[in-house]
């Protein structure tokens, strides 16, 4: 286990704040990650674990010690029917594959992979930033499709027992950028006695399970994904087409994290009753609003942004602002900081509330995360 001290995160954090990381690791195996764990309870430090940094805001120096995850293989065994399908009885199905990979590998990278060996259903999540390892934290979803929907299993190291533990997908609570691992209570790590100021996971998450089909469906209920087809007139395309369509539309809109900092979206969409939307949609009838199955509306963040008057506008000094292409993607121009952000996305929240009644949910994590006094 290879310890650095006071580590620069510029680089390990999309939006490019400078905070540091008072211990840092990054674990080359699940041995490593265990033995890093171990080393925290030991020495009563706080634990913090990093993927590729592209959903959290760091707002100060990280105490105790930072872990990430640093393995890097997946496996495709179109042998083998994906353990969905195991489950469902059907261990000769022939349509799918089981498909493995490691928290520490590349998101987008083996999206392009298993679309290569011709296992299919990630092809409307590509280009998503970030590890294979935080994925399914906030169950990514885009263009109509969430990991949940192909995912059949996460595999952990139980940050309180440091044993692994594997949760069937089932089991994930997996709902719009939500799941277990996201709500998981915070653990009290270190010494008997000692009360850490910081939030502690309780889950790291080491591998994860895909079942993934041999057959190409392509999935176009997302409304800007079709019409893109259509305008290109595309009849049937293939899984490499409606991947290179998605990353077209994403450049479009949202900035390169290599060119422009930034977190992604930072409000979910908020889901709320028929009555408000119908309030809503009184004073602004184009209001964006998308009905839920359960009977809820889900109303476009980036829709309330926008008439809030956000769209484009800098702050602090001109180094943070609100994209001008999306409006729910805040980002840093250059010499913005993670405190500075909170107070603008406060803000935003504030106006929001004021306008139109509705409670804005941050996505990504603000780390250090500080515990409630105990
Ligand atoms: P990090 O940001 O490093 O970590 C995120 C959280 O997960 C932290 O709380 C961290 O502690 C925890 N974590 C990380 N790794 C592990 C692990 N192995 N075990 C346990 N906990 C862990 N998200 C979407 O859902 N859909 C999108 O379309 C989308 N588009 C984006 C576009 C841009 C330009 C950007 C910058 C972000 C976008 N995101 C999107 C958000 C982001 O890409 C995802 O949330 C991604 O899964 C984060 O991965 P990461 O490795 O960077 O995680
Ligand atoms: N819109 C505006 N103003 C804008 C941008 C969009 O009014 O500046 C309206 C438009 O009407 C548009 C609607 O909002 O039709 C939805 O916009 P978009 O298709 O860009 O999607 P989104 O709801 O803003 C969500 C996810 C993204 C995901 C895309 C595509 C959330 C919080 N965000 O964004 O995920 O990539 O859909 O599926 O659910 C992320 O989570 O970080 C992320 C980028």
């Amino acid at each position: 286990m290879q310890l650095e001290r006071n580590k620069p995160l510029n680089a390990y954090n999309t939006f490019g704040f400078n905070t540091k990381a008072e211990m840092f690791v990054e674990a080359q195996s699940i041995a490593q990650a265990q033995e890093a764990i171990e080393y925290s309870k030991k020495n009563a430090l706080s634990l913090t674990i990093l993927g590729d940094g592209s959903n959290v805001v760091l707002t100060d120096d990280i105490p105790g010690l930072t872990l990430k995850m640093a393995t890097s293989a997946f496996f495709i065994d179109h042998h083998q029917p994906g353990a969905a399908a195991i489950d469902d009885n059907k261990a000769s199905d022939n349509n799918t594959c089981s498909v493995i990979a490691e928290a520490g590998v590349n998101w987008h990278q083996f999206v392009l992979a298993t679309i290569e060996q011709q296992a299919f259903g990630l092809e409307n999540l590509s280009l998503i930033p970030g590890t294979v390892g935080a994925a399914p934290i906030q169950n990514i979803g885009a263009y109509g499709v969430e990991i949940s929907s192909s995912l059949s299993f996460v595999e952990c190291i139980d940050c309180e027992s440091n044993q692994l533990q594997v949760f069937d997908r089932d089991n994930c609570e997996f709902a719009y950028r939500d799941s277990i691992f996201k709500r998981s209570p915070p653990l009290q790590l270190g010494n008997a006695g000692f009360t850490p100021q910081f939030k502690q996971p309780r889950f790291l998450i080491t591998r994860v399970g895909f079942t993934l089909q041999k057959q190409f469906e392509p999935q176009l209920s997302y409304a800007a994904l079709a019409n893109e087809i259509a305008l290109r007139n595309l009849d049937k395309p293939d899984a490499q087409t409606v991947s290179n369509i998605v990353c077209d539309i994403r450049r479009s809109k949202l900035p390169d994290p290599a060119k422009l900092g930034n977190a992604g979206s930072f409000f979910k969409n908020p889901i709320i009753s028929l009555t408000i939307q119908q309030d809503i949609q009184k004073h602004w009838p184009d209001a964006p609003c998308y009905p839920q199955a359960d009977g809820t509306i889900k109303i476009a963040a980036a829709w309330l942004l926008e008439t809030a008057g956000w769209k484009g506008k800098k702050v602090a000094g001109g180094t943070l602002g609100v994209h001008d292409k999306q409006a729910l993607v805040l980002v840093n121009h250059g010499g913005g900081n993670g405190q500075a952000l909170i107070e603008l996305a406060t803000e935003i929240k504030n106006s929001v509330k004021d306008m139109f009644g509705i409670e804005l949910e941050q996505e990504p994590r603000t780390l250090p995360e500080i515990s409630h006094p105990v």
